[in-house]
């Protein structure tokens, strides 16, 4: 039996939106879903028991981070992540295939892996499929993403084709390497750049390994919108039906519904937590910058249509004062009402689906928030 089976429950009839559920050993996730970032084995500033109660199903953490420090050794004798981490959900991992190429220093990529130097301490590292196989089965997360190159963009033909033989003999080789597929799903990464043929040929070559779940990657690493629509649309119909299909590190507001439209389930971005650190939060209104003078005296909520605990508890003045100040419960309270802003965002759109009224439901949300392109 596979640990992590998907259950569709419903299409929208105008657009690829789907909506359906994702059963893991720990836990259903609702989906079209956000996934939360805990990098380093924690959500930034957020307790476990916040995300729970804000109704957080599935959270993603890095293979990379957390092989650094603390090391897989390590989080393995303390029962694996979501023991050491005490977060009850489901968790995903991701394979150090988009850090190693982003956060590294001095990358030297052959066919066997690549060699990198630690961005902690400049130490001689080594991932190949077969190690961060070896790594993210003694992390223990419920879904295991595959080693894979995140090319960077533009990037030449060549280039892609090149990368893409090696991410797709990668994902082979995880999938023989993978000594956990009773308690562990493994995911495959369909890469290719803008070149639909390419695409298409990843998606071939990953369904025939018959894999529980896809996902998109090479997305959102600076090409324009439209490039990352075209790619989604053509890519994910290629993608089998009863499959999960996640879109990873991509999470503006925008960028949700317009992967969702597409037919995408699974979401992960820093973005709410990133900003929430500079004093940006997330509101039906469009962002809003907490620092900024006018809301020096503001006595409204961060966001007036919010209903989280945040929003239901403090004025605005006061979370400027804490951000002016550099009073750590600002960031917290600002990553909290952001993490929850999403959630809720999500919840709205699986709702719609549900009631076939998805593209209503976006254009209600644009109408408001307004459309920003980046
Ligand atoms: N996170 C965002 N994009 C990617 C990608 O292409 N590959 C991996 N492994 N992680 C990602
Ligand atoms: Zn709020």
């Amino acid at each position: 039996m596979e640990p992590v089976r998907f259950e569709l429950i419903r299409r929208c009839p105008r657009t690829l939106a789907r909506r359906g559920r994702l059963h893991t050993p720990h836990g259903t996730v609702e989906t079209p879903v956000f996934m939360p970032v805990g990098t380093q084995a924690t959500v930034k500033t957020m307790a476990p028991w916040e995300l729970a109660e804000m109704g957080a199903g599935i959270i993603l953490s890095n293979t990379y981070h957390l092989h650094l420090r603390p090391g897989e050794d390590m989080v393995r004798e303390m029962g694996g992540l979501h023991a050491f981490m005490q977060w009850p959900g489901a968790i995903l991992t991701d394979s150090g295939g988009f850090q190693v190429f982003s956060l590294a220093d001095l990358r030297k990529i052959t066919d066997e892996g690549v060699q990198f130097r630690s961005h902690l301490d400049g130490s001689l590292r080594f991932f190949s499929p077969e190690r961060v196989m070896e790594i993210e089965n003694a992390l223990g997360a419920d879904i295991i993403m595959a080693f894979d190159e995140c090319p960077p963009y533009p990037a030449s033909r060549e280039y892609l084709e090149t990368s893409l033989r090696r991410t797709l003999d990668w994902a082979r080789r995880c999938q023989r390497a993978h000594a956990r597929p009773e308690e562990q799903a493994l995911f495959g990464i369909v890469q290719g750049g803008e070149h639909l043929d390419l695409r298409r040929q990843a998606v071939e070559a990953l369904v025939e390994l018959d894999l529980p779940g896809y996902a998109v990657g090479g997305l959102s690493v600076g090409e324009p919108k439209p490039v990352m629509h075209e790619v989604l649309a053509y890519t994910t119909p290629l993608l089998p039906a009863d499959k999960p299909r996640y879109l990873m590190g991509v999470g503006t507001p925008e960028d949700l519904f317009e992967g969702v439209e597409r037919g995408i389930d699974m979401f992960d971005c820093v973005l709410p937590t990133r900003i929430a650190r500079n004093g940006t939060v997330l509101t039906s209104r469009g962002k809003l910058v907490i620092r900024n003078a006018r809301y020096a005296r503001d006595p409204r909520p961060l966001d007036e249509a919010c209903d989280c605990r945040v929003c239901r508890t403090f004025s605005r003045a006061y979370i400027r004062h804490l951000i002016k100040a550099g009073e750590v419960l600002g960031i917290r309270l600002t990553t909290y009402h952001n993490v929850y802003f999403l959630l809720r965002l999500m919840e709205g759109i699986r709702r719609a689906i549900e009631a076939g009224r998805f593209p209503e439901y976006k254009r209600e949300f644009y109408d408001t928030y307004g459309y920003n392109e980046s």
